[in-house]
């Protein structure tokens, strides 16, 4: 071929790719705005800071969610008023319109399902590279407790036998788990299927994130198609709607767009943060303690009192209508058996028993939370040790953590720059909101300091400041008489 035609025929492939490309983009980007235009205009509450009749707990994974809902909701609700769990949506039941409180992983979409006008949101929001390590950990740590199985096909046979027989709902039924723990468990069973055939096996690095032995290593966990799919950016994709779980028939093109055009995130931060803005409450996991004094008087304080209205209008405590399955913890009723599984599930009953009680100050709930939220995590460390032993030497600690290689962490920085944003905002809503509370705090105790607390005082102590100034006096008098007859002699 002559190659001034060579030439020729190159420019005109480069030109329709880039056609190709620009019009990909192009449509792209308009399925983006338009999603983002009419999330932003759909305003939820007019009144943010009152709780309305329903509370949406938007459960990101990893946050530490679960102890809010065992150690504050569940206290403060009765089961009757639980909606039925939906933690995944095949179960999602709009039946029961009377209930008050959802806590599930489902994300933002399933607003369009409840009613919009009188439901308030909370969520917690974690530092996303913990949470990425945490996702990981609890992955591998619930995939290795079935190998107590002599191999997979046995593992998966039993648990499907058991889960025909119960009702309860089971790590495996909820989404992101019913991905991210068979996915782990067949990789688990492979590496002990290889170690059993190969014999020996050296043990070099004590890097337990690295250890392809005995488990994926991290590096490659966060490159893998799933871990892209639906641990990277979760927590954004969670509040704007768009997991690979959501309700919206359009939140699929969406977010293919997104992963795609990496340009267009700036659409989904901006419809994640006015979600964050419009919440009743938004928490840290790392300011735990902080996050959860804040939790018990903004929400808290205000469930107790809308529980407690005399004109309240619901039907209280219809013991008939209490769902099957809302007493069942979704990570601890794990169908195997495991030594460790009868602790959580101790843990489990016994807060649930003292569920009901509505007559309780924010103060009191912080009390009770604290003795169950060292129950739970008493129950959850040994279930971690017994689960981790497994699959030994890896051993996933604070101190390993800090062995991750420097590449590692930027890596997981990169895939997770929408969440580090949201969660730079999160911070400062945080920040704000704790600023407000304790505001309203001292203002009232200054009120009580300054009308009637200082008006008892100086009433109970002006007979005492009279006497004691009388004294002084006589005191002075008597000096005074002293002084005079000396200078007489
Ligand atoms: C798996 O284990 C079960 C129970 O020990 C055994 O009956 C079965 O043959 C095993 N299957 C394979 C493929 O090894
Ligand atoms: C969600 O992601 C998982 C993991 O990649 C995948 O197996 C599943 O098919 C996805 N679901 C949808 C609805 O895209
Ligand atoms: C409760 O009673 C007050 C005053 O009677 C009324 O303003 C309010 O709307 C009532 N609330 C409900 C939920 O019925
Ligand atoms: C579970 O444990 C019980 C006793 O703790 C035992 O009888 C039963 O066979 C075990 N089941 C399996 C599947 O290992
Ligand atoms: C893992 O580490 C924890 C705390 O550092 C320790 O209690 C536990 O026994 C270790 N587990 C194994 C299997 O080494
Ligand atoms: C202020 O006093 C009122 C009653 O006078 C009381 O109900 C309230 O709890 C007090 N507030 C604080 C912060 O002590």
């Amino acid at each position: 071929m002559d190659p001034a035609l060579k030439l020729c025929a190159l420019l005109v492939i480069l030109l329709l790719v880039n056609d190709a490309f620009a019009s990909d983009f192009g449509h792209c980007e308009r399925v983006v705005k338009s999603w983002a235009y009419t999330s932003l205009d759909n305003e939820i509450r007019e009144d943010k800071h009152t709780l309305g009749d329903l509370l949406f707990f938007l459960h990101v994974p990893r946050t530490g969610g679960r102890t809010y809902f065992h150690c504050f909701l569940k206290k403060l609700y009765p089961n009757s008023l639980e909606c039925p769990r939906s933690y995944d949506k095949l179960r999602f039941d709009p039946s029961k319109p009377k209930c008050r409180l959802l806590v599930t992983h489902d994300d933002y979409s399933v607003t369009s399902k409840l009613p919009k006008a009188r439901t308030s949101v909370v969520t917690i929001l974690r530092d996303p590279v913990d949470r990425v390590f945490s996702t990981y950990e609890f992955s591998i740590e619930v995939a290795a407790r079935f190998l107590v199985h002599p191999n997979l096909t046995s593992a998966t046979q039993m648990t499907l036998r058991l889960r025909s027989k119960t009702k309860a709902v089971s790590t495996l039924d909820i989404w992101p788990w019913k991905y991210l723990v068979p996915w782990m468990r067949q990789d688990l069973f492979e590496r002990r299927d290889a170690r059993r055939r190969n014999g020996q096996h050296t043990i070099e690095k004590n890097d337990y994130y690295d250890m392809e032995d005995f488990a994926m290593p991290l590096h490659e966990y966060i490159n893998h198609p799933a871990a892209r799919d639906i641990v990277h950016n979760g927590a954004t994709f969670q509040v704007a709607g768009l997991t690979n779980n959501s309700y919206m028939a359009e939140a699929h093109e969406v977010r293919h767009c997104v992963q795609k055009y990496k340009i267009l995130g700036k659409y989904v931060l901006q419809v994640a943060k006015k979600r964050l803005n419009n919440m009743l409450y938004v928490g840290l996991t790392e300011e735990h303690r902080e996050s959860a004094t804040m939790f018990a008087n903004v929400v808290g304080a205000q469930v107790i009192s809308q529980l407690n209205a005399p004109n309240t209008s619901l039907e209280l405590v219809d013991k008939t209508e209490q769902s099957s399955v809302s007493d069942s913890d979704p990570d601890s009723s794990e169908h195997q058996n495991s030594t460790s599984e009868t602790v959580a599930s101790e843990v489990t009953s016994s807060d649930s028993g003292e569920a009901t009680k509505l007559k309780m100050s924010a103060k009191e709930l912080m009390g009770a939370y604290e003795g169950c939220i060292s129950n739970l995590r008493k129950a959850q460390s040994s279930r971690r040790i017994a689960s981790l032993k497994r699959i030994s030497p890896v051993n996933f600690t604070k101190e390993a953590r800090l062995r991750v290689s420097e590449e590692v962490l930027q890596e997981i920085r990169s895939l997770n720059d929408l969440d580090l944003e949201l969660y730079e905002y999160a911070r400062a809503i945080f920040d704000k909101q704790h600023k407000a509370t304790m505001r309203a705090f001292t203002e009232q105790r200054w009120d009580n300091i300054s009308s009637t607390a200082s008006e008892i005082t100086f009433w109970k102590f002006l007979p005492l400041a009279i006497t004691f100034a009388f004294l002084i006096l006589v005191l002075l008098l008597i000096v005074n008489v002293r002084r005079r007859t000396l200078k007489i002699k």
